[in-house]
């Protein structure tokens, strides 16, 4: 593996001593041993047929559950300094469940790399429901039962994956599990997830826990022009991404422009965005593509590919000029840029430091250039980030493994490192000794 070459990109900017180079995984992507644990809503909505693509469901998947071992030597390999995965919480409800994290945490331990744990990457146990208030409390008591288990080991926390995609996809749109098409009346999903976050916040401080952070998806959003309709529509497709979750989180109150879209049967929400707006030690960014969006336009609603019901307030368009990816997203690495500074720009004082959580992109082969040319890209546009002044922390590549993409199934590969799902065979793939290799460099560097 050490003698094949690595395609060459300049090396990367030096970034701070003491920044923090990852990968990330989750939980019901990676892990398969679906019958050792509980179900979840994912297991379900994999089940029925057409949601994914292949037809496929995550019961193996990259059978990380039985080769940890073998994925810790890789992440060593790698020389990361962190390891970002999810805790299934249908697995810590399952005897033995918990056991499976203790070891892999010593095992990460062992060989020198950080875990940074999410508690919740959208696996619910099957029978929860995010549209009950109660699933907030439950998670809370969840949380405390992993803090205690793993908080001597465990350092870093991140509450909550991606809850705008979660409500988005999963509740309003249905493309994800659990599948209900609610549209705007999946906003107390969105409410009851925050304060599963606030309420998570306060359970980790109490288990000891000083680093906290939260993952949210987010990119700049483009209108599609000038007019109204479009800005208006580019408008309400930014507060549902960008400002929704991060808002109540770092300023305590729910974006304008909601207007009465935000029901009034989830209990005091005054209240409850006190809980909400616990403070976090740090704020994590899941960045892919920026996205252009307008007015509606009759049905040809597509969002990284999947058709949209008919009926949204807007439409999301083609980014025209710039390489796309195989799953169809735009690659623009200045996005990432423009995001970050934005967002400084908005919170100022009330941005804590920010973490790239997730970053990356799909692609077949072994040779995996285009992946390179995405990572490289990206990683220069947080180093100007970092240079315009934003308290970036770090960075982290998704995803170690190829593994099951949701709705798409194993279709889109995410991985440094190629699985054949045949034999579970893992394979490093050119951009994993690239990034070997950068990572080396700026450790001589520092
Ligand atoms: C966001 C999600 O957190 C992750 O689970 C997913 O695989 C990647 N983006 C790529 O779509």
């Amino acid at each position: 593996m050490a003698t094949d070459p690595v395609p060459r990109t300049s090396r990367l900017p030096a970034f701070p001593p003491g920044f923090l180079w990852g990968v990330s995984t989750s939980a019901h992507q990676i892990e398969g041993a679906a019958t050792e644990r509980e179900p979840s809503v994912w297991d379900r909505f994999s089940a029925e047929p057409g949601r994914i693509k292949d037809g496929s469901t995550a019961a193996v998947a990259c059978d990380h559950y039985h080769r940890y071992r073998e994925d810790v030597a890789l992440l060593a390999g790698l020389g990361v300094d962190a390891y970002r995965f999810s805790v299934s919480w249908p697995r810590v409800n399952s005897p033995g469940g918990l056991d499976f994290y203790d070891r892999l945490v010593d095992e990460l331990c062992a060989a020198g790399v950080r875990p940074v744990v999410t508690l919740f990457h959208w696996d619910l146990p099957l029978g929860l429901d995010w549209l009950e208030r109660e699933t907030a409390e439950r998670f809370a008591r969840y949380v405390s039962l992993v803090a205690e288990r793993l908080g001597d080991r465990v350092r870093t926390w991140i509450t909550l994956n991606e809850p705008a995609e979660h409500t988005l996809l999963g509740h309003a749109l249905g493309v994800h599990a659990p599948g209900r098409q609610l549209m705007f009346d999946a906003l107390p999903v969105a409410h009851h997830q925050l304060l599963a976050h606030g309420l998570a916040v306060r359970a980790l401080r109490a288990a000891g826990a000083t680093d906290i952070g939260i993952a949210n998806s987010h990119g700049p959003t483009w209108p599609a022009s000038p007019e109204p309709a479009d800005t208006e529509a580019a408008g309400l497709y930014d507060l549902l991404l960008n400002r929704l979750f991060a808002d109540p989180v770092l300023l305590g109150r729910y974006p304008e422009g909601l207007g009465d879209l935000m029901p009034g049967d989830t209990g005091d929400v005054e209240a409850d965005l006190e809980v909400i707006s616990e403070p976090v030690d740090w704020y994590g960014v899941n960045y892919y593509a920026p996205t252009r969006v307008g007015a509606p336009q009759g049905t040809d609603t597509a969002f990284g590919g999947v058709t949209l019901p008919a009926g949204l307030p807007f439409t999301v368009r083609r980014i025209e000029g710039v390489p796309v990816t195989d799953s169809g997203w735009p690659v623009v690495p200045e996005g990432l840029t423009e995001l970050l500074t934005a967002f400084r720009d908005r919170y100022g004082e009330r941005l804590p430091p920010v973490v790239v959580t997730e970053n990356g992109c799909s692609g077949d082969g072994l040779d995996d250039r285009a992946r390179i040319a995405y990572l490289d890209g990206h990683i220069r546009a947080l180093h100007r980030a970092l240079q315009a002044g934003v308290d970036v922390r770090g960075y982290f590549v998704w995803s170690l493994l190829d593994n099951f993409e949701w709705a798409e199934g194993y279709a889109r590969r995410f991985g440094l490192v190629h699985v054949d799902f045949t034999t579970r065979r893992r394979t490093p793939k050119a951009s994993y000794r690239w990034y070997r290799d950068q990572l080396r460099a700026q450790r001589q560097a520092a």
